[in-house]
């Protein structure tokens, strides 16, 4: 049987061309228009990549009609109830989900990586103590590089797996680190015999001077964020990781890059928005006019935590985290609180209004993320580097899949030209 092709014909010069198309496991196949330009003369123009697959992934699938999100083939409603974030680590690294024995080991190898460098402790101050802890994540991240020369050489798979190692361990220290230099207090050491999660809360908020008592219900809240915050295929920042590591620069590096994109309030940087929204909002009575303000054409203005590029369903993981949200809430008796009456009232308007309903814009997962985190007591300025804490597996996955594919190469874009025609420089008058 012939290959499948896609014809694409120019009405203008009559030029006809034959494109492969490429199948995957599921999902819409891919038109490889890697020979369009030599055949057609013709780019494909696609700001914003709402068409265009940068790669082919097997990491993880997502189905924005029908609200599906799998990470290497497992249901997140699953991975979210029976599993841990280390182990859904694993599983996007290596593929699989480890055994006894492969999870004691990586959880040890994770263990031993958990501390970073004095030298880059004494980063910190060089930043104003009021600085955001994403400015700080970004610089102290991207300096990485500079302590570890030893697993830079990124054609070494070795390196590579070192480097992955230590971006997953380290991003819990360097993230409680920059929250302690921002309140002024002292930096807390990792403690190996506690979980992952245990260990990044006791660093972000125990203090020398006294015992500290781990909220099981922050921990349990906190496992299940970084699990569905782990990976979803080719988003803004991940893509920045890819497109950044394409050229050769080295994990540390790209990953710095990846949280930079992921601070944007469209993206990573939501759930922080969706509280100062709220905050803005501060009135039940105020939020049919901020709604109004949504649905004015003429209005930039966006509600924080709703819509999402692909899920023209609910996002799956804003159904696992909702029903999280609200017994949190429930639990603390907070949920008369304005902050989250307002967003309860405003979840039930979106989810009713035809504007919301005309564009599938739900509540995605960085409105109730949002909520939990700051029902925890989690500071707002660290919301989004929670979130850059977990998809630090991901972006990590998705790098060493890139770096194995022999189809990869140099990400560079091309585009159509709308500037001027070529012209002279004009003579001046002598
Ligand atoms: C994340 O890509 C990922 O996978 C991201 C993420 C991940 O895990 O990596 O899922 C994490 O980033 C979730 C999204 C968090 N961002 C927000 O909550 C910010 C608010 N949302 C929007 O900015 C917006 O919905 C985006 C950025 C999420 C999606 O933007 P798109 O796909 O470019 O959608 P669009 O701008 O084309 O909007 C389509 C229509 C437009 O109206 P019309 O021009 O058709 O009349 O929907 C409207 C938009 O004006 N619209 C909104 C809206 N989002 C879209 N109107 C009001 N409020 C909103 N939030």
């Amino acid at each position: 049987m012939a290959e499948p092709t896609v014809t694409v014909t120019n009405n203008e010069t009559g030029k006809t061309g034959e494109l492969p198309l490429i199948k995957g496991t599921m999902g819409p196949p891919g038109i490889d228009i890697r020979k369009l330009g030599s055949q057609m003369g013709a780019f494909t123009y696609d700001p914003g990549f709402m068409s265009t697959a940068s790669c082919r992934s097997a990491i993880t699938y997502i189905d924005g009609e029908a609200g599906v999100l799998l990470y290497r083939g497992y249901p997140i409603e699953q991975l979210a109830e029976h599993s841990n974030f280390l182990e859904v680590s694993y599983l996007l690294l290596y593929g699989e989900l480890p055994n006894e024995q492969e999870m004691e080991d990586f959880n040890s190898i994770i263990l031993s990586h958990t501390m970073i460098h004095e030298g880059l402790r004494r980063f910190y101050t060089g930043f104003r103590h009021d600085a955001h802890p994403m400015a700080i994540m970004v610089g102290v991240v991207g300096a990485l590089s500079a302590f570890y020369h030893d697993s830079t050489d990124v054609a070494d798979p070795v390196h590579r797996a070192i480097s992955a190692h230590r971006l997953i361990a380290k991003m819990p220290t360097i993230a409680a680190d920059s929250y302690k230099y921002s309140i002024g207090q002292p930096f807390m050491y990792p403690q190996n015999s506690l979980g992952y999660v245990e260990n990044f809360l006791r660093m972000m908020f125990a203090i020398p001077s006294t015992p500290f008592e781990i909220n099981p219900i922050a921990v349990q809240a906190l496992e299940l964020i970084f699990i569905l915050h782990a990976d979803h295929e080719q988003n803004a920042s991940t893509s920045t990781v890819r497109l950044a590591s394409s050229s050769g620069a080295n994990p540390f590096a790209s990953v710095a890059a990846g949280i930079a994109c992921l601070w944007g309030p469209a993206h990573g940087g939501a759930n922080e928005a969706v509280i100062h929204m709220l905050e803005e909002i501060e009135d039940p009575k105020q939020i049919a006019k901020f709604v109004a303000r949504a649905k004015d054409k003429n209005d930039s203005y966006r509600l924080m935590g709703f819509g999402h590029r692909i899920y023209k369903n609910y996002d799956p993981r804003a159904k696992i985290i909702r029903q999280m949200c609200h017994s949190l809430l429930r639990e603390q008796g907070s949920e008369n609180q304005p902050l989250f009456e307002i967003a309860m009232e405003l979840e039930r308007i979106a989810l009713e209004d035809d504007y919301f309903q005309a564009r599938k814009l739900y509540p995605n997962v960085d409105f109730y993320s949002g909520i939990i985190l700051r029902a925890l007591g989690i500071p707002l300025n660290m919301f989004t580097v929670i979130f850059a804490i977990a998809r630090t597996a991901g972006w990590i996955a998705q790098w060493m899949e890139m770096m194995e594919d022999e189809e990869q190469r140099i990400g560079r874009p091309r585009q159509v030209y709308i500037g001027e025609a070529k012209r002279d420089y004009p003579r001046r008058q002598e």
